[in-house]
C-alpha cells in the first residue's frame, strides 16, 4: 500500500483549481439562465448536476487528495455546487410559474361563447316525476307494477266492474285494437287506465299485495293545451287484512307532502268508480297559497283560481267485487287504490300551461327541467 502524498496539493489538480471549479459553476448557471423551457432546463441539470457532470467529476478528484487538502477543496466544491443547485431551483420554479400562467390563458375556456356540439337530451320531466312518485312508494315497502299497454277489455272494463254498457267503454272513448271475437269474448283495446294492473297484481301476486303502478294511458282525445290522446297515470293498490279509509287517506297525505313539503294535506270528495267503494274525489291543498286565497280578493291565487285545492284524481275502497273477481276474499280482506294522472301533477307542479308542451318532444322543454337522475 502507498502511503498518502503528502505534497499533493489540490491546486495542481486541474479539476479542482478554483478557477476551473468557477468557470464549471458560471457555466452551469447561464446554462440555467439561457434554458427557456422546463425541458431545456432538465438537460441543463442532467449536465451541469448529474452524475457525469464536470463539478460531480471534480468531487470526485476530492477523495484521492491528502487530508490537508480534502477540506479546502471540498468547501470549494461545495460551495459551488451550493450555488449550482440554488440557481437550478430558482430557474426551475420561474420557468413552472410561466408554464402555470401560460396554461391558464392557453386553456381559459370562454362559456359564454356559442357552441356548436349536440346539445345533450335531457330526461323528460313527465319521466322523473313518475320515478319520484314511484320512490316514495317503494321507500315505504310498495313494489312496482307493470302491465301492457294493448289490454284484453277484461282486464281494463269487466274485471274492474265497469259493464258493457258503460259509456267509457264506447268508441268514443277508447282504442280498440280488436274487437271481441263472438258473444263473451273479450276484445282488445289500448288500455284507458292504470287500473288494469290491480287486476293483474292480483291474479299474479301472493297477498298482501302493495303495488305502485306507473305506465302510459290512452283515449281517444283531441291533442289541445289540456287534454292528450296518450297521457300516463299513477295508480296505487294495497290489499292487505283490516285496511281502511283512514289508511287511504294517512297514504295521500304522505305522498302531498313528500312531494311538495310539509303542512300538505288532501280532502276526500264522495264521487263513484265502479271498481271502488266507497269512492272519493281527492284533492290536494294548494300547494302555492295553501288555502289563504279563499274569499281573500286581495291575495288571488292563479294555481288553484283561488279555491284553495287542486283537484288530483280518483281513488276508494276497491270494490268487494273486484276482489272476488281475482279469487280475493273480501270478508278477510280489503284494499285502497288510487290513481291520477301525471301531466296534470306536472302542469300545476310546474306551472305548464299547455299540454302539448310535453308531447312535442322538443328539448327545450326539458332542459330546463334539468338532467335529474
Ligand atoms: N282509473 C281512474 C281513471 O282513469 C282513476 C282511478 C279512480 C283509479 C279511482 C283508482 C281509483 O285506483 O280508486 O279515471
Amino acid at each position: 500500500m502507498s502511503a498518502p502524498n503528502k505534497s499533493y496539493d489540490p491546486v495542481e489538480v486541474e479539476a479542482l483549481k478554483p478557477e476551473e471549479i468557477e468557470r464549471m459553476r458560471d457555466e452551469a448557471l447561464a446554462a440555467f439562465a439561457a434554458a427557456d423551457s422546463l425541458d431545456a432546463l432538465h438537460e441543463a441539470k442532467v449536465a451541469h448536476t448529474g452524475p457525469a457532470s464536470p463539478l460531480a467529476l471534480a468531487n470526485r478528484e476530492i477523495g484521492a487528495l491528502p487530508p490537508h487538502a480534502k477540506a479546502d477543496a471540498g468547501k470549494r466544491v461545495g460551495q459551488a455546487r451550493g450555488a449550482v443547485n440554488k440557481a437550478l431551483a430558482g430557474r426551475q420554479a420561474e420557468l413552472e410559474a410561466e408554464r402555470d400562467a401560460r396554461v391558464l390563458v392557453e386553456e381559459d375556456v370562454d362559456v359564454t361563447l356559442p357552441y356548436d356540439r349536440v346539445a345533450p337530451g335531457a330526461r323528460h320531466p313527465l319521466t322523473t316525476l313518475s320515478e319520484r312518485i314511484e320512490d316514495i312508494f317503494t321507500a315505504m315497502g310498495y313494489e312496482v307494477a307493470e302491465g301492457p299497454e294493448t289490454e284484453a277489455e277484461w282486464f281494463n272494463f269487466d274485471a274492474l266492474n265497469i259493464g258493457p254498457d258503460h259509456p267509457a267503454r264506447g268508441e268514443a272513448d277508447t282504442f280498440f285494437v280488436q274487437g271481441p271475437e263472438g258473444r263473451g269474448e273479450s276484445g282488445v283495446v289500448l288500455r284507458t287506465h292504470t287500473s288494469p294492473v290491480q287486476i293483474r297484481s292480483l291474479l299474479q301476486r301472493e297477498l298482501p299485495v302493495y303495488v305502485i303502478c306507473p305506465g302510459r294511458v290512452y283515449r281517444t282525445d283531441e291533442l289541445d293545451a289540456t287534454h292528450t290522446p296518450v297521457f300516463h297515470q299513477v295508480e296505487l293498490l294495497a290489499v292487505d287484512e283490516g285496511l281502511t279509509m283512514a289508511d287511504l287517506k294517512g297514504t295521500l297525505d304522505h305522498m302531498v307532502q313528500s312531494l311538495f313539503g310539509e303542512g300538505m294535506k288532501t280532502r276526500l270528495r264522495p264521487n263513484f268508480f265502479p271498481f271502488t267503494e266507497p269512492s272519493a274525489e281527492m284533492d290536494m291543498l294548494c300547494y302555492v297559497c295553501k288555502g289563504d286565497s279563499v274569499g281573500n280578493p286581495d291575495r288571488p291565487c292563479r294555481t288553484c283560481s283561488s279555491e284553495g285545492w287542486i283537484e288530483l284524481g280518483g281513488c276508494g275502497m276497491v270494490n268487494p267485487r273486484v276482489l272476488t273477481a281475482c279469487g280475493v276474499d273480501p270478508q278477510k280482506y280489503s284494499g285502497f287504490a288510487f290513481g291520477f294522472g301525471i301531466e296534470r301533477m306536472l302542469m300545476f307542479r310546474h306551472n305548464v300551461e299547455d299540454m302539448r308542451d310535453m308531447v312535442e318532444g322538443d328539448v327545450r322543454f326539458t332542459r330546463p327541467f334539468g338532467m335529474e337522475i
